[in-house]
């Protein structure tokens, strides 16, 4: 058989140990032949491959980003390539010319939905799903995750010694568009005093009295994180917004951070890299049993494997029954509602 892999949408940590997993598996176990396509979909309208050995595979373990390149081109999107034809089309003709049995697509959402489409037209295709977000849909993570929380935590456990030092309030702004997983996780483990989630909304006069509070319990300063998704009635940073209206309401001076991608990039954790390598290994089995159409997911604890087509247009939201949140607001931290 002959593979081709490609990672699409935005990167994370985790993404070469699972092309390594992927390709050296295909390699050394079933004797596959593997190819790499750069720059997601966009090598596999140009047919701009590299073909993988053992060797070009070694020494990528821990290296961040991903050494395929990426990008976030939807080749379902309405509209023609340059050469003339669908991108779909393309897609198809490229993919039975590279001569490949089966393309692995390594993405997000977005990835996953062009996954099903592009098997509904007849490849085979096999999912591996990624995000430092945490929100594909059918899986329990994502590798990536645990890499931008530890992150994320440490830039909170710095920012309490100068909080308490200046008696300030300090917002920190982390990633989820639609989803607060790294806001909650983060949060939690930091110490977080009000943890504000896409998913739930806010009150800001909630907010404004769990921070009046702890000052007029002699708590002299408090730590906000807040997800870069949570709607405000302004455009820009989440934080900027947050940070002026605790300042206004409480009098008390505050300040923020936005962490952005420092979260994405370097190397994944030791649990990203294990994780990345077992969905890798799995989705080359899924190749070699030729269960096409389907993407590797975390069920129970254990790898496991979906239909595509359940996977697609779904997003993974945490709700107000999280034990995180649960536990959190007995001991006090506000969610802001
Ligand atoms: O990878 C997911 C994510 O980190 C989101 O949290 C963030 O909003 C988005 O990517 C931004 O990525 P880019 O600027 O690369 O589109």
């Amino acid at each position: 058989m002959k593979i081709g892999i490609l990672s699409s949408g935005g990167d994370c940590p985790g993404i070469n140990a699972t092309i390594r997993g992927v390709g050296k598996t295909a390699l050394m176990y079933y004797g596959m032949d593997v190819i790499g396509i750069h720059s997601g979909f966009i090598g596999l309208l140009n047919k701009d491959v590299q073909t993988f050995d053992e060797r070009s595979l070694s020494g990528i373990l821990n290296l961040g980003g991903t050494i395929l390149g990426t990008s976030r081109e939807k080749p379902f999107r309405k509209r023609l390539s340059s050469l003339g034809a669908e991108e779909p089309h393309l897609i198809k003709q490229n993919y039975d010319e590279l001569g490949l049995d089966c393309l692995v697509c390594i993405g997000g959402n977005g990835t996953q939905k062009t996954a099903a489409m592009l098997s509904q037209l007849g490849l085979n295709v096999v999912g591996v799903p990624k995000t430092i977000d945490n929100d594909v849909f059918g899986t329990e993570i994502t590798f990536g995750f645990d890499t931008a929380v530890n992150i994320a935590t440490e830039a909170i456990d710095r920012l309490h010694s100068t909080a308490n030092s200046h008696k300030r309030v300090m917002v920190v702004e982390v990633m989820g568009h639609h989803a607060g997983w790294i806001a909650l996780y983060t949060g939690m483990a930091g110490g977080a005093d009000v943890i504000l989630l896409p998913e739930l909304g806010y009150d800001m006069n909630k907010v404004n009295a769990t921070i009046l509070d702890r000052a007029h319990r002699g708590k002299p300063y408090s730590i906000v994180v807040v997800a870069e998704g949570i709607e405000t009635p302004e455009k820009g940073h989440p934080s900027y917004y947050i940070t002026r209206m605790i300042e206004e309401a409480t009098g008390i001076e505050c300040r923020d951070t936005v962490l952005g991608y420092i979260q994405r990039g370097g190397n994944p954790s030791p649990f990203d890299r294990n994780l990345a390598t077992r969905l890798g290994g799995h989705a080359t089995e899924l190749i070699a049993k030729e269960r096409f159409g389907r993407m590797v997911c975390v069920k129970n604890g254990t790898i496991d494997s979906i239909p595509l087509s359940e996977v697609g247009s779904k997003l993974k939201l945490i709700t107000a029954d999280n034990d995180l949140i649960i536990q959190g607001s007995r001991m006090g931290i506000s969610f802001g509602y």
